[in-house]
């Protein structure tokens, strides 16, 4: 046990998956494995991406929990509000609808949907300004990697946002690392990498806020269970943002049961 004082995050992102009777039988399955009472809601923040569309019959789904698993969306609009945006879901409509966290900057919306630092900026100001707490996701691609700018990229993408974050709305920032030639890859950063890469990003972190030394930084990419213990032992990994694994209801689970025990 590492006794962290930072209460860690495992957060499923479904992505553009499942079929609707599989992810029933997948919230059923993870619902009663929580009912184990393993993962104690002090020791793991708990949280499910689905689809948009999905998103209001998972929240059904999850209210009957054991313990809370908390509805997450994968994106917002960047405008606000209300108004005649065909297509678009805000901020405030996420707010109104009970759903309190939101992924913003993953690197699947930067690359095939052209999500500049700009858009992003203009979502991550609107996500806080209604009150959401946002998972921000960072990360280098193998190319750049191979460059050597790894870091430069990742820090880069966290002062881009800085421009637009309130000093006290830090406390509603959690961020994610996905290194990107890791994700649905089956490469995990070695722990060291990770850790090392979390340490960097900590650091920026508190260059910017008081608060960066108190953020939670989730590590994404081929997390599985077999890899989750030794990335929940780094001090600077503080949870996971799961893929893949997180449409398997025990994988998610495992994963889950990995960082709870950190505390
Ligand atoms: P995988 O776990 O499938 O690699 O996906 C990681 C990810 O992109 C989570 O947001």
């Amino acid at each position: 046990m590492s006794g962290s004082a930072i209460t860690p995050w495992v957060v499923g992102n479904w992505k553009m998956n499942p079929m609707q009777a599989d992810a029933k039988a997948l919230l059923q399955d993870f619902k009663k494995l929580l009912q184990n009472n393993e993962i104690k809601e002090q020791d793991c923040y708990l949280g499910i991406a689905p689809t948009m569309l999905a998103l209001g019959s998972v929240q059904s789904e999850l209210a009957s929990s054991v313990r809370p698993v908390y509805p997450v969306a994968q994106d917002v609009s960047r405008i606000a509000g209300t108004g005649a945006y065909t297509g678009e879901v805000s901020a405030e409509l996420l707010k109104d609808q009970q759903i309190d966290f939101v992924l913003i900057g993953h690197s699947e919306r930067r690359e095939f949907f052209a999500e500049t630092a700009s858009i992003l900026n203009e979502k991550v100001k609107n996500a806080l300004n209604a009150g959401l707490t946002i998972i921000y996701c960072v990360g280098e691609s193998l190319e750049q990697r191979e460059n050597g700018q790894a870091e430069q990229v990742v820090l880069q993408q966290i002062c881009d946002i800085a421009t637009v974050v309130q000093a006290e709305q830090w406390k509603n920032i959690v961020v994610a690392y996905e290194p990107i030639w890791a994700i649905g890859t089956g490469k995990t950063a070695s722990p060291e990498d990770a850790q090392a890469m979390h340490a960097k990003i900590r650091a920026g972190l508190t260059q910017i806020t008081p608060l960066g030394a108190s953020m939670a930084i989730l590590y994404g990419g081929s997390v599985k269970p077999e890899n989750a213990v030794e990335l929940a032992a780094c001090p600077d990994i503080n949870g996971a943002l799961v893929g893949g694994a997180s449409l398997n209801a025990e994988s998610f689970y495992k994963i889950a049961q990995a960082f709870a025990n950190t505390k």
